[in-house]
């Protein structure tokens, strides 16, 4: 390993996936002597690392490329290089267009190739002007990215088990972005699993945009469910957290749902968007259920792991969606009671059929929707979170707060809890009683170790 004497900025934009790329690149980074730098001034290096879900997404990398442009420039007075890079989903969409519409960008490449990143800067570096690489490689990304070479990742840390996507809802980039589904062999996920446990990591977030649709090859060539995986996982020393992300209400089987009964390790928290309320709308989705499908299946999750917490995502104002479509998704909403949910204006993206459709809904309903619908949200989350002043929740304690003797921890549900705790107890999940509740956090103070 050559010691570090050049700086790379790394920004990264969109879902956890793009947080856990980021992270490997880092890894990719090290050991060909680069050092993070949380200053893009100071960087010989700049990655974007880009999202492409909707339309301000997008264009925030164009104005941020602006501002590198110009900071690019000055480094150039002074004798010094900049070479900036745009990864992730924009750079995969838009390939060469990046380059012809910001001049100053040195590398493109597509989420499936960063493993590739010391071939593609030696090219860069060997005067090749513009490398562009958005193909879908035929070998695995992950057999290139072998060693999780930076420490300190905390104690809770995301791990890819699953990408891509083949369920192709009419709105969504994903499945071109990330390409088709693929699930990681069992083994190399427990390897890296691992590895992040002998870091000090006791919280894994499994990641993948259908992650529940996992079935990753195991040691006998068998198929792994994810519920199989969480059940290996579970037995790895030092992990005593378990959780996943996206899932697909289609994907859910019973023996996932089995495993929130039996599985203690397995965090009483899931995400599962629905979208929205509205069959019709559902349909024209193409998301392959109805809601009266969706409120059966959170019954049966509910029956196994009573005190589970749900959140999901919606989208308002989808082409066609009328009044009386986005009164049934305020009317699922209610039902539900979600602890949290992400919602947002449906955004028109190029080449999803549903950015086709003539009876696109006007700016001003889609903003009036989303503002009725967060403020219910809203208003379930302020519920939900009131709700656990009094009760005792195991927390695990990351890291120190802001004020003085405070640490900062994680509820089951995800919370972020204050507690009044020694340092000495980051990575241990202690019995908090918790006394109050904050906009966006819980306090209480800590029993015992748990
Ligand atoms: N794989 C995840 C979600 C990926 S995108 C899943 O299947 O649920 C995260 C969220 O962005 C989606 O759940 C959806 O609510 C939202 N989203 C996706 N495409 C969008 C679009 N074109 N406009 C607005 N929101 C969108
Ligand atoms: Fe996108 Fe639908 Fe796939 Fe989720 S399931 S990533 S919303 S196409
Ligand atoms: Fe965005 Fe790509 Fe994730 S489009 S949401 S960064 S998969």
């Amino acid at each position: 390993m050559q010691n570090p004497d050049k700086k790379v900025f790394v920004k990264t934009y969109g879902c956890q996936m793009n947080v856990y790329d980021s992270e490997r690149m880092r890894d990719v980074l090290t050991p060909l002597g680069y050092a993070e730098t949380t200053s893009p001034e100071d960087a010989d290096l700049v990655i974007l690392n880009t999202c492409h879900i909707r339309e301000k997404a997008a264009e925030k990398v164009y104005s941020e490329l602006g501002k590198l442009r110009v900071m690019k420039r000055g480094r150039a007075a002074d004798g010094k290089e900049m070479l900036i890079a745009v990864a992730g989903c924009v750079a995969q969409a838009e390939g060469e267009e990046i380059v012809r519409r910001a001049p100053a960008v040195d590398l493109v490449f597509g989420p499936q190739t960063y493993h590739r990143l010391p071939q593609l800067l030696a090219r860069s570096k060997s005067g090749e002007r513009r490398v562009v690489e958005t193909e879908f490689p035929a070998e695995d990304k992950f057999e290139g990215l072998e060693a999780r070479s930076v420490p300190s990742r905390g104690v809770a840390a995301f791990l890819t088990v699953q990408e891509g996507c083949d369920k192709f809802c009419t709105f969504c980039v994903v499945p071109y972005t990330r390409g088709a589904e693929f699930s990681r062999p069992v083994a190399q996920i427990m390897t890296e699993a691992r590895k992040l446990a002998a870091q000090g990591v006791r919280e894994l977030t499994l990641l993948g945009q259908n992650v529940n649709a996992f079935h990753g090859a195991g040691a006998d060539g068998e198929t792994i469910s994810l519920a199989g995986l969480v059940a290996e996982l579970s037995r790895v020393e030092g992990i005593e957290r378990l959780r996943y992300m996206t899932s697909h209400p289609r994907d859910m089987s019973d023996d996932l749902i089995a495993a929130h009964a039996e599985n203690a390790k397995l965090m009483p928290y899931l995400h599962l968007p629905v979208q929205s309320g509205s069959d019709a709308i559902l349909k024209a989705m193409n998301r392959g259920h109805t809601a009266e499908d969706y409120l059966r299946l959170v019954a049966r999750i509910r029956a196994a792991r009573p005190d589970i917490a749900l959140s999901g995502d919606f989208i308002v104002g989808f082409p066609g969606e009328t009044d009386a479509d986005f009164r049934a998704t305020l009317d699922l909403v209610r039902e539900v009671k979600y602890a949290g949910a992400y919602s947002f204006k449906y955004s028109p993206r190029p080449g999803t059929p549903a950015a086709e459709h003539d009876a696109q809904v006007s700016e001003a309903e889609k903003s009036a929707r989303l503002t009725e619908l967060q403020s219910l949200i809203h208003a379930q989350q302020t519920a939900f979170n009131a709700a656990q002043v009094g009760r005792r929740l195991p927390v695990l304690v990351e890291k120190p707060g802001r004020e003085s003797g405070q640490m900062v921890g994680r509820s089951p549900y995800l919370q972020a809890v204050h507690i009044q705790a020694d340092p000495g107890l980051i990575g241990q999940i202690v019995d908090t009683h918790i006394t109050g509740v904050g906009t966006n956090s819980l306090s209480g103070h800590y029993a015992h170790a748990a």
